[in-house]
């Protein structure tokens, strides 16, 4: 399972870049009236109360490596009760003696909130044993088209995508969340997926971990002028503004704090993290973890306190300032689904 170091590899050697979280602005308040001891940071998702609306996203299992990398990280989401995803749990399945490096992520959290995760092109009983594997609370399936083409490997038919994913939804009984791996998606995205039944996505958009660049660093054919496909995590958001009842999950170069409080203005109901927690699981050990973590959570409750909300209800209330580029997405996004074009 070389490509799974490798994807740690190449996702680290990463370097952090702006990207559109930095073209969004809040109004500053001069004058708050909160203290950040009173901000409640906790959202209901699934039914459950959870004190963050941070959650460790996908990563990855099936070497040494990543199994160390699950237990620290199942570490962490128990400790502070953060919802927590697998890696792809393909490998697990074909090879049920690297399962150990998978189950960590529930043998150390019991009573967490674990998600499964699995690719949209798998046996549909792959879907069941990953849910069975982890004891999954939802099952993540991911969706990544432009991964896979750049990827030797890869696969290259994506025309029984839709019908899987149905077929996926009928055979789990847990909440099934469709997920993109940093490429973003569209409002007409959205819209095929409602068609489908999903109720939740994760749109992982462009910012972040750039997989068609990960892969091109291993391929022997790399796909030139390729690595800048996607729609940003800011932009999926925007579009997803006009969804009813479909639940949203925002990732996708989440660095800090503050783009999770961006987020969550935006209309995320969580925001989920990969490169920001691999960079910690591969650099500290458990209590600087944990300490790091904490700070991010602090950090999450003083900048919405600066931002006068006590909870995050009030952060979905606030008008927000867009950069040139992404006021010009707005605006060409809005004549695309105006009535009258
Ligand atoms: C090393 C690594 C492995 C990943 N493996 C998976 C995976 O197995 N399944 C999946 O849905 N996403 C996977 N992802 C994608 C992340 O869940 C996330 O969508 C993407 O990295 C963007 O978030 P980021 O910018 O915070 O890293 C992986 C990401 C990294 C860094």
């Amino acid at each position: 399972m070389k490509r799974k170091d490798d994807h740690i590899r190449e996702a680290l050697a990463q370097p952090t870049q702006s990207n559109d979280f930095d073209r969004v602005r809040f109004l500053h308040r001069a004058i708050p009236a909160v203290a950040v001891p009173d901000v409640d940071t906790s959202v209901v998702c699934f039914e459950r109360r959870f004190a963050y609306p941070v959650y460790i996203n996908a990563m990855t299992g099936g070497t040494a490596q990543a199994k160390t990398i699950n237990e620290k990280l199942a570490k962490v989401a128990k400790r502070f009760g953060l919802m927590m995803a697998s890696g792809s749990c393909s490998v697990a399945i074909k090879n049920p003696r690297s399962a150990p490096t998978f189950t960590p992520i529930r043998t150390l959290n019991p009573e967490g909130f674990v998600v499964a995760n699995i690719g949209i092109s798998a046996p549909v009983s792959y879907a069941q044993k990953a849910v069975e594997l982890l004891r999954a609370n939802a099952l993540q399936v991911h969706m990544n088209a432009p991964q896979e083409v750049a990827m030797d490997e890869g696969d290259r038919d994506f025309s029984f995508w839709r019908a899987n994913l149905k077929a996926m939804m009928d055979a789990v009984d847990v909440p099934i969340i469709a997920k993109e791996v940093g490429f973003g998606m569209s409002r007409e995205t959205m819209e095929d997926l409602q068609t489908l039944g999903v109720d939740y996505i994760d749109v992982s958009g462009r910012g972040g971990t750039n997989f068609i660049a990960v892969e091109n660093a291993r391929s022997d054919a790399p796909i030139t002028g390729f690595e800048n496909h996607g729609l940003s995590t800011v932009e999926s958001l925007l579009e997803a503004k006009a969804l009813q009842g479909m639940h949203v999950f925002a990732s996708g170069g989440v660095r800090h704090a503050y783009d999770v409080v961006k987020a969550l203005a935006l209309g995320a109901d969580m925001v989920g993290m990969s490169k920001f927690f691999l960079t910690l699981a591969t650099t500290y050990e458990s209590d600087e973890i944990e300490r790091r973590v904490a700070a991010l959570l602090d950090d999450i409750r003083k900048i919405m306190a600066v931002l006068d909300c006590a909870d995050i209800t009030s952060l979905r209330r606030l008008d927000m300032l867009y950069d040139a580029d992404v006021e010009a997405f707005i605006r060409q996004r809005k004549a695309h689904h105006s009535p009258s074009q």
